[in-house]
């Protein structure tokens, strides 16, 4: 009989492994510091969501909603009710559900991230994934132009903290609804009379969603898109205002932009500021976080009227774009290695290393593939040396016979040796510890 093929990731999912998962372990790190230097706390939402919520929440005549979620009929309930679910392709949805549900604002705005895997059935290429990660941060209940530039320099800082150099931040107001409105049917006007020259998505959204025909990627549409009503110049006074005074914060701050006005964002739910951070590293998909304000959201998803802010990044981006710039991947070594020349000695080893690993030292035990026994001791260092540790541990009959614990340096050149008690653990446990 022959074997069936063996069984592969689903299209554009990827599995992480190591050495590179150490990479995003590092990442999530730097992550969490940096959320808790701003004070933002972390929310873990569901994957699956009931789909009317993103349907509701991203829009209806966004590519997301109409093409790209994984959505399902779950089964039927004993009364025959079926509910209608998907896997969450953004964050920001799910998460002010949440606040909504738990009544999280009762006691003023919140300061929230999130991290994890959103799904979107998107054509995958490099740095477009089916399944992907995304960091994101919400401030919620403020309404302030200072939100909207705090969250910016959080991502700043991220960068920086990251060692991520080759980025640039664009940004746009798209105004108030009203204004929305008035741009909208400049826009419409402008395009009905240039119909003839939409290409065939384009003609779709008309009348849907127009503000969409301006992200087009088609080169042919270019000119006609550059010649378009801008929504800058329909901004109201306050718009304007806030619009100033979120660069204003930046400037003082430092952190250079570039406006562009033709910068809309594939989801629905946006007002005033949106932005992203943009790279020329990465090829064609090159936006490695964005976001803005979205101060109607809550109330559509059935909460009161609360202004809120944030941003998502593109995990997979972000980490491609430091190795592109030379960003060395964190080492995952143990700090010793326990070479055990013979199987009778590891009940007392590994009592040892357990001790160890209660004071804090990462060890890695010998272990034989089967078979034949422990290994010759020549394979054993060879694994030791494998695995990066800076010290072996070897627990030789000689060793136990005198209650005892042979320290040998590996990489300081010295190849210096001391032996140890094993009663004594904790007196010499630090000496195997990585300062750094
Ligand atoms: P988004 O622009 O759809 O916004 O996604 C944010 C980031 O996620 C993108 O800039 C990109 O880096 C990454 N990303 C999106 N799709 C993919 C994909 N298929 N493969 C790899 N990376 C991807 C949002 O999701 C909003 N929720 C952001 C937000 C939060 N706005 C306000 N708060």
């Amino acid at each position: 009989m022959s074997k069936p093929p063996p069984i592969q990731a689903v299209k554009g999912m990827n599995d992480i492994l190591p050495p590179a998962s150490a990479g995003w372990e590092w990442f999530e790190a730097r992550v969490r510091e940096q959320m808790a230097r701003f004070a933002y706390r972390n929310v873990r939402t569901p994957i699956l969501e009931h789909t009317a919520l993103f349907v509701r929440g991203i829009g209806e005549v966004t590519d997301i909603v109409e093409k790209e979620m994984y959505s399902f009929e779950d089964r039927a309930d004993k009364h025959g009710q079926a509910e209608h679910l998907s896997m969450r392709p953004e964050g920001t949805a799910a998460l002010v559900r949440a606040v909504i549900e738990h009544k999280l604002l009762y006691d003023g705005g919140k300061r929230l991230f999130y991290m994890g895997p959103m799904f979107r059935r998107e054509k995958p290429q490099r740095g477009r994934y089916r399944q992907f990660h995304q960091v994101g941060v919400e401030a919620l209940g403020f309404a302030g132009p200072e939100l909207d530039a705090e969250v910016i320099l959080l991502a700043v800082a991220l960068w920086r903290e990251l060692g991520i150099k080759n980025w640039r931040l664009e940004l746009n107001s798209l105004g108030q609804p009203e204004e929305r409105r008035e741009h909208r049917a400049a826009l419409v006007a402008y395009f009905e009379a240039h119909q003839d020259q939409l290409d065939e998505d384009s003609q779709r959204r008309l009348h849907g969603n127009p503000l969409r025909i301006l992200d087009s990627k088609n080169p042919a549409m270019q000119a006609l898109i550059e010649g378009a009503p801008r929504m800058i110049d329909y901004l109201g006074e306050a718009s304007r205002q806030h619009f100033e005074a979120v660069q204003a914060m930046l400037a003082a701050n430092g952190v250079e932009w570039r406006i562009n006005p033709r910068l809309v964002r594939g989801l629905d739910y946006y007002n005033l500021t949106v932005f992203e951070f943009i790279t020329d590293s990465l090829g064609a998909q090159g936006t490695i976080c964005g976001g803005g304000r979205y101060d109607y959201l809550v109330e559509q998803i059935g909460g009161k009227p609360t202004p809120a802010v944030g941003w998502a990044l593109g995990v997979e981006r972000v980490l491609e774009l430091r190795r592109e710039e030379g960003g060395q991947a964190p080492e995952a070594a143990p700090e010793a290695y326990a070479v055990i020349p013979d199987a009778a000695a590891l009940p007392v080893a590994m009592r040892c290393l357990q001790t160890l690993r209660g004071h804090g030292v990462a060890v890695q035990m010998h272990a034989s593939a089967g078979g034949e026994g422990m290994g010759s001791m020549k394979s054993q260092f060879k694994r030791a040396d494998g695995s990066g540790a800076r010290f072996a541990l070897i627990f030789g009959a000689d060793e136990l016979a005198a209650g005892e614990v042979t320290l040998k340096a590996l990489r300081d050149g010295t190849g210096a040796q001391t032996r140890q008690p094993l009663a004594e653990v904790a007196a010499w446990a630090s000496t195997l510890k990585s300062t750094a």
